[in-house]
């Protein structure tokens, strides 16, 4: 008999349950989804939720990810005759919630679509059709009848530059859509086991609200301007009900510890053009992790005086190349030529081209930078064609050579010895040397590293401690696979100068090392004394460090006589 591989199905399902009077949910579970635009680390899957209101009148918000398009328009058949939708409130119009709106709009013609103006020109574009459109601004109401007066508060770029969050005062409930949400599929509808939502939630709020900090105090701010909240509608993962005060809470901390950052570089991109927002969003996660503050601005629903104002506060700017044709490439080139009018001498500059089409050329805008005496902070990334995981990893890489070189201040002042008795006695603690390298899909990396230790017996773990900035940590999330290799006493140089060296973003570390691949598909060194195939835990975050605790799988010595290398300090701010 032969056996026949399954192919592997991704499971894709959908739940609906009223959440307060007159209000179902109807969530699509899109349960293996492992990678989320620039999320490396999504392990949990995640939902896309949408939403019906039922007053005198019905509001439909927001759809879902075209991939449920049939288990969606029969889940929402279930609840409805769609012609029995007077409103469909789009919160913003990224696919994986609008996916759905030429379809809702077949079905049922008559509806008025509401929405951000940002929004409505965008659905005007997708949908090459006539249809009933309203626009509403923050504080507009939408009476539905029955008590359920709807109100609007604008929420510019979380994460998208159109987003509005609509409030149902008779119901005490909030839809915001990425806003407050997090990559995470349950059957649980709601946030009531905070210990196992929470390190998606932080991680969510890290890649899409970080470089967007000053506009979710912004938008927080509003919120507070409104009644009671006691439900918090999100577009993606549980609902809020049990945590909502923590919860919140936390994105407000993080967004003014954010915002405190002190040095700020200003990312420029053009959104739903080509992979402008998704590529900037990746640079911007790699300057959140040196703990340099972005803000984020489209260039082509950008204000001349608002971007005057960034590059002026900014200690760099980076800029995704705009179009050249198509509605917004006029706004967008101005946007561009305000921005060099702006830049000064002391900054740095990044420049990226999606490849989206008919781009401006970066080459001009780079020489005129160079002309007025700014450092370019990374190489131009010029993206010819789809963009993939290893191109994401580099503009990550890209993003933290800048924030590292805008802060690079701050860097030599924590290396510097402070010479006093504690600080010795801290460099009396030693360690041992290792490289730790790690392969995911098409991207690998690897690090020297000395803060290892073993950590538990049963079963065996170990813990490493690695710095925020590592190009490195991305592929080190909860559930991520590598390899810890320990060096040799006797055999240690080489492999040391080679990893230490200041790799290129997106460069292939392993060029010219003898490697071969472990069972968990990370390299093996060839020189290392032993290696052990570790799976990540959990993480916790320790200021500068993440402590990363590992189980260990398997392992072997190469050379039983030879011993491990030590390393010894002087100090313990220097590792
Ligand atoms: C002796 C020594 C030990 C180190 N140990 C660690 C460590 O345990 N954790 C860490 O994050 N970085 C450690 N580093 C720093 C990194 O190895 C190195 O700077 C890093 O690979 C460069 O950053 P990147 O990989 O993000 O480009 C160590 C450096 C030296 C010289």
């Amino acid at each position: 008999m032969v056996a026949v591989a399954e192919p592997l199905q991704k499971r894709l399902t959908i739940e609906t349950e009223e959440i307060v009077p007159d209000t179902t949910t109807i969530r699509s579970l899109d349960w293996d989804r492992d990678r989320f635009d620039i999320e490396f680390g999504l392990q949990n899957g995640t939902t896309y939720n949408s939403f019906i209101i039922r007053g005198e009148k019905t509001a439909l918000v927001d759809t879902s990810h075209a991939k449920f398009r049939q288990l969606y328009l029969d889940a929402l058949k279930g609840l409805i005759d769609p012609t029995e939708i007077d409103y469909l409130i789009i919160s913003h119009t990224e696919p994986d919630h609008s996916g759905l709106v030429k379809d809702i709009l077949e079905l049922a013609p008559e509806i008025t679509v509401v929405g951000a103006k940002v929004a409505i020109q965008f659905l005007e574009n997708l949908v090459h059709a006539p249809f009933k459109k309203q626009q509403v601004k923050n504080g507009d109401k939408l009476d539905l009848g029955n008590g359920h007066v709807l109100e609007f508060v604008s929420a510019p770029n979380l994460h998208w530059p159109d987003t509005i969050f609509t409030y149902d005062n008779k119901t005490q409930t909030l839809f915001t859509c990425d806003a407050f949400g997090m990559h995470y599929c349950s059957d649980k509808t709601y946030d009531e086991d905070l210990k196992a939502i929470e390190p998606d939630y932080h991680f969510y709020y890290q890649c899409l609200m970080a470089p967007n900090a000053r506009s979710v105090l912004g938008a927080m701010k509003r919120m507070k301007a409104l009644g009671e909240i006691t439900t918090i509608a999100t577009g993606h993962g549980p609902l809020l009900r049990h945590n909502l005060v923590e919860l919140t809470g936390r994105y407000e901390k993080w967004s003014k510890e954010q915002t405190k950052a002190g040095k700020l570089v200003a990312v420029f991109y053009t959104s739903d053009y080509g992979y402008s927002d998704r590529l900037s969003q990746a640079i911007a996660r790699g300057i959140t992790k040196t703990g340099v503050g972005v803000e984020m601005m489209d260039l082509k629903s950008a204000d001349p005086q608002e971007v005057r104002e960034l590059v002026e506060i900014a200690a760099a700017i980076v800029i995704g190349a705009p179009p050249v044709t198509g509605p917004a490439a006029t706004v967008a080139e101005a946007a561009v030529d305000t921005i060099l009018a702006a830049a000064k001498k002391k900054q740095a500059f990044g420049l990226f081209e999606t490849g989206g089409g008919e781009d401006l050329s970066i080459y001009p805008v780079a020489n005129r930078l160079k002309e007025l005496g700014l450092k370019q902070g990374f190489p131009n990334i010029l993206i010819k064609e789809t963009p993939t995981e290893a191109i994401y990893k580099l503009c990550e890489e890209s993003g933290t050579d800048m924030g590292q070189l805008v802060d690079i201040k701050k860097a030599i002042e924590q290396m510097k010895s402070l010479d006093s008795d504690l600080d010795k006695a801290l460099g009396r603690v030693s360690g041992g040397l290792y490289i730790i390298t790690a392969s995911k899909g098409e991207v690998s990396s690897a690090m020297l590293a000395s803060w290892v230790s073993q950590a538990s017996f049963e079963p065996l773990g170990v813990s490493i401690a690695v710095a925020k900035d590592r190009a490195i940590e991305a592929l080190m999330q909860v559930g991520d696979r590598f390899v810890l290799n320990v060096l040799r006493e006797d055999n240690y140089q080489a492999l040391m100068k080679h990893f230490l060296k200041r790799f290129a973003p997106g460069a292939d570390r392993f060029a010219g090392v003898k490697t071969q691949a472990a069972s968990n598909g990370s390299p093996i060194l060839g020189d290392a004394l032993a290696y052990l195939e570790c799976e990540v835990g959990s993480r916790m975050e320790c200021s500068d460090h993440w402590i990363i605790y590992a189980t260990v799988e398997r392992g072997r010595v190469s050379d039983p006589d030879a011993l491990p290398a030590v390393h010894h300090r002087k100090v313990g701010n220097h590792y």
